[in-house]
């Protein structure tokens, strides 16, 4: 066997501080080994053996691997259609976002000062939606199309009252119709699909219908035919959504024109690989009047302390954390990273491209129509954009497998009929391919057209969809947003809950090797050999590593595989004729996204106090138990609770649930705090979610890609998530999908297999150990500054810890919003603020970060607890000093007048001038490019596409 060098260890380079550095925080912690650490965990959970993982390998090897595995994956031409399509990522779009940290490691954008560059790229993507729909709000990003449509169903739902039916286009995407009906099974809808919607809208009490546009079978409706259908819904109270392809928009009306209220789809095909079926960012957008239930983020333009106008999340933001469990959704991570690649595509090509990239499509596909008739094959409508579904009695299957030999793949639709999709990526060859496997011949005839659908190129007049056409100025675009933004390329981003830790370039690499980004999802099994590996292999790993006995990849974030979760144990109590059981406890310090899931999963949240110390009031505890013993479905906790402490009581809360008839939920986006320490399968759980964006090294993207894998026991798993066009991604015995691809985000789990198959079990489990280690390391030395809030038994915390301000704030009002934007101006991301205790700060480091980051951030915090000391003792102004002023932009600082009674040189280089390789100090100092926003402003007056470049004139 060949020895490594120490250095080619990749836990090594994973885990921030060295051994030295290790053993003196342990020191100042009075430990000597890093697994005393391990103590900090109730002996009853606690695993000593190591998991059962292959050992651990180096980044050349796992490159090695994932390359053998991407190239078992055969990816063709994709021409399945069926909602994922070919498309050209812009290479400029592609390496400067998706593959660029600065895009990819950044957090979602609730410190809106230090965002601006990702918030107007989301901003791009909401006028960009809202001008080819034609309606005038859209949203910052759903997770896909399916769930975008069940959104919309839910949108419609809280503004329609009545009927309990769901009726759907009968040529509606098969996975969106799937998605719909797990919804409705939860919530107790009819699910009724028609052809005919005018009569079915006469015939059946609907509260929503929705309509396809091109249909799956590529056929399009006339615009006659989609306003009658609106024309009836309303008459009768009746929403109408449209599920419709982006870029046939550009040739089609829009929906707003014909009426529809609300306008879903998927933006993949504006430059996304197809990634096997994601992660790809689905899109809403509302008529005047629904914008205030719409589910998911919205960015919206208000004004900063200059006057300057700035970007800020609107309204919704963290909307679970006040509404819970009548939140408008439970989507919080969405798939921002591919939202903003979309919205560059559109950027990029401007609305003259994107025509021609239409035209191009619908150009071919009429080619290829002419041929195939002129073949005698017969084509099910001659009204379609890109989609044609040719009868061809008793011989697809053999068309399709011919076709598939010439290197392309089309769509098996039944016994007689094929779908063939074009795409932008579809050549001469390909299209002269299909012709002759159907025995025609390809030439310059075209036959078809968009039945009487017209749209003058009315859409993307901004200047932003006009200005950076060549790669240069494309290029400089880029990087002037994300020189706008702090990521994780510049510093530590301690936020609690969100595990920001390294996301490794050997681990990212892999997702842009064309036999893992190119593969459509449903290309054949014998196609995808590659992908069913990694899942089969991922999968194995993380029961192992959870404890677990099955896991399902399909969610697609980590509410969605607690929404998975969730029906599974409903499945579970059905099965067992027990459907009373519908109670979920729910502890008072959980996750909003928890009590949103719960209610969409039709349950009923009961809620479980707190005590002062912060863990579970026992005696509550079993008070509920025994009040709602005959309906308890299920208690949803999060281990190491949400307050970052290891509660010992974890055991005896599962026996008393259990005792009752219930299931227990452990959420598990804390699961940095357990991997190779404990594993919730093995210690009484039954369900978990995994967040594999925080502990499992894919990055949070600015708010998503999200991946939220569902474990389960044995007896949960014949109710894990399925998908009803690829048996193998679930048990026939299940609900449904919960997302619109059979894995989900595939695309990005080779991220997950490379991080655990480079850290293997003793990397992981000193990954755990460092991560507590950190966390207690920047408790005791801030003690002095800022109390820790809550600590176990032993006086530890677990992987994070709240610092609190409150008592603090009530004697100099300085807030923990102040604390937030004055650490920027100290070059830091601020940490998790006000959850989950109101006017406190929650700090989690990750094991990736060094001790001298860890130095820097406790110094930062400290020099400011001695600047809210002044302020106490009145040396400053309480409405003028450098806390309320933060944070500083070099506008303020280098303005001709300065009237504060501190120095710029406070003001801007509060840690110093020093020269170093550290951002937000000496010469690396990092500046917002706004001052403190006015949210108030922003919500007052919503404005969420582009403002004309007018506005940000003097
Ligand atoms: C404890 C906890 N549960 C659930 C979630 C929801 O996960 P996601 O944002 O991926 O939907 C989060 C996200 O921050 C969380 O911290």
């Amino acid at each position: 066997m060949v020895t490594q060098p120490s250095a080619h260890t990749f836990s090594n380079r994973h885990i921030g501080p060295s051994a030295s550095e290790t053993s003196q925080m342990l020191a100042s912690l009075g430990l000597s080994r890093l697994e005393d650490l391990a103590e900090a965990l109730p002996a009853a959970i606690r695993v000593d053996e190591p998991l059962d993982l292959p050992p651990a390998v180096t980044e050349a090897q796992v490159l090695d691997d994932l390359r053998g595995l991407a190239a078992m994956n055969r990816p063709h031409r994709a021409m399945i259609g069926m909602g994922y399509h070919g498309t050209l990522t812009p290479p400029v779009v592609r390496r400067n976002v998706l593959e660029d940290p600065a895009w990819y490691t950044a957090y979602t954008p609730y410190q809106p000062e230090i965002s601006q560059g990702r918030l107007e790229a989301l901003l791009n993507f909401q006028t960009m939606v809202s001008d080819l729909t034609g309606l005038p709000t859209a949203g910052a990003s759903l997770l896909d199309e399916g769930t975008a449509v069940a959104e919309a169903v839910g949108v419609a739902r809280r503004t329609s009252k009545k009927g309990d039916v769901v009726l759907l286009d009968a040529d509606l995407l098969p996975q969106s119709a799937a998605v719909v009906r797990t919804r409705a099974l939860a919530m107790g809808y009819q699910v009724i699909e028609a052809d005919d919607l005018v009569a079915a809208l006469q015939q059946h009490e609907a509260f929503v219908v929705v309509v396809q546009l091109p249909g799956t079978s590529g056929r399009i409706r006339p615009v006659t035919e989609l306003r009658a259908i609106a024309d009836k819904a309303h008459e009768n109270n009746v929403t109408v959504v449209a599920a419709c392809d982006l870029l046939a928009l550009t040739r089609l009306a829009a929906p707003a024109g014909w009426d529809a209220d609300i306008a879903v789809g998927s933006t993949q095909r504006f430059g996304v690989p197809l990634f096997y079926g994601g992660p790809h960012a689905g899109y809403i957008s509302v008529r005047e009047g629904l914008e205030r239930s719409m589910p998911g983020r919205l960015v919206g333009v208000s004004v900063d302390a200059d006057g300057t106008p700035a970007y800020r999340l609107a309204l919704q933001t963290r909307e679970q954390h006040i509404r819970r469990e009548k939140a408008t959704s439970n989507i919080c991570t969405a798939q921002v990273l591919l939202a903003v690649t979309a919205s560059m595509y559109a950027v990029y090509h401007g609305p003259e491209g994107l025509r021609g990239i239409a035209d191009a499509i619908h150009a071919n596909t009429r080619r290829l129509a002419a041929a195939l008739d002129g073949a005698g094959c017969q084509l099910a409508t001659r009204d379609f954009f890109d989609t044609l579904t040719v009868t061809v009695p008793g011989r697809a299957a053999e068309l399709v497998a011919a076709a598939r030999d010439r290197g392309v793949h089309l769509r098996l639709v039944d016994d007689d009929r094929v779908g063939i999709s074009v795409g932008e990526d579809t050549e001469q060859a390909d299209l002269e391919a299909v012709a002759e496997v159907f025995g025609a011949e390809l030439g310059e005839d075209s036959l078809g057209g968009l039945a009487d659908h017209g749209r003058e190129a009315d859409y993307l007049l901004h200047p932003v969809f006009n200005s950076y056409h060549s790669e240069t100025l494309m290029l400089r675009y880029l990087r002037a947003l994300s020189d706008r933004d702090f990521a994780l390329d510049r510093g530590m981003i301690p936020l609690g809950s969100c595990t920001m830790k390294l996301n490794a370039t050997a681990e990212m690499e892999p997702i842009s090797y064309p036999g893992f980004a190119d593969l459509h999802p449903f290309a054949p099994a014998q196609d995808a050999e590659g992908y069913a590996e990694l899942v089969r292999r991922l999968c194995r790993w993380l029961e192992e590593i959870t404890g677990y006995d099955r896991v399902s990849l399909q969610p697609n974030s980590g509410a969605n595989g607690e929404f998975a979760g969730l029906m599974a144990i409903r499945g579970y109590h059905l099965a067992h004729g027990d459907d009373q059981r519908t109670v979920c406890l729910i502890p008072s310090s959980a996750h909003g996204t928890n009590a949103a899931s719960a209610a969409m999963a039709g349950m009923k949240v009961v809620v479980v106090k707190a005590l002062a110390d912060g863990s579970i009031d026992m005696d509550d505890l079993r008070a509920q138990v025994e009040r709602h013993r005959d309906q308890l479905a299920a208690i949803m906790v999060t281990y190491p609770s949400t307050h970052g402490v290891y509660e010992d009581s974890i055991t005896e809360l599962c026996r008393l649930v259990h005792e009752a008839g219930g299931q227990v939920y452990v959420d598990g986006a804390n699961m940095n705090a357990l991997a190779g320490l404990a594993r919730p399968g093995r210690f009484g759980a039954d369900v978990s979610h995994l967040n594999l964006h925080k502990t499992f090294a894919i990055p949070h993207g600015g708010g998503g890609p999200g991946v939220g894998p569902v474990a389960v026991r044995e007896h949960l798993a014949p109710y894990l998530p399925n998908h009803p066009l690829v048996a193998e991604a679930g048990p026939e015995t299940s609900y449904g999908p919960v997302a619109a691809a059979p894995y989900g985000s595939a695309g990005v789990l080779p991220i997950s297999y490379a991080y655990i198959a480079m850290m293997g079990a003793d990397g992981l489990r000193q990954a755990t150990l460092t991560a507590i280690l950190n966390a207690n390391y920047v408790g005791k030395r801030l003690e002095g500054a800022f109390p820790v809030l809550y600590a176990g038994a032993d006086g530890r915390v677990a992987h994070e810890c709240i610092l609190d301000l409150r008592p603090i704030t009530k004697t100099s009002h300085v807030s923990v919003d102040d604390v937030a934007k004055r650490l920027i101006d100290y070059g830091f991301h601020a940490p998790t603020m006000s959850f989950p205790v109101a006017g406190t700060l929650m700090v989690e480091p990750t094991e990736s970060e060094s001790r001298y980051e860890l130095d820097r951030f406790c110094e930062a915090m400290i020099a400011i607890r001695a600047e809210i000391d002044k302020v106490e003792r009145g040396e400053w102004d309480s409405s003028d000093n450098p806390l309320t002023n933060a944070p500083h932009t070099l506008a303020r600082v280098t303005a001709d007048e300065w009237n504060h009674p501190y120095s710029r040189t406070e003001a801007g280089f509060p840690a110093g001038r020093h020269l170093g390789p550290l951002a937000g100090t000496g010469q690396d100092k990092y500046w917002p490019a706004v001052a403190r926003i006015d949210g108030v402003q922003g919500d007052r007056n919503l404005v969420c596409s582009c403002p004309p470049p007018e506005a940000y004139q003097d």
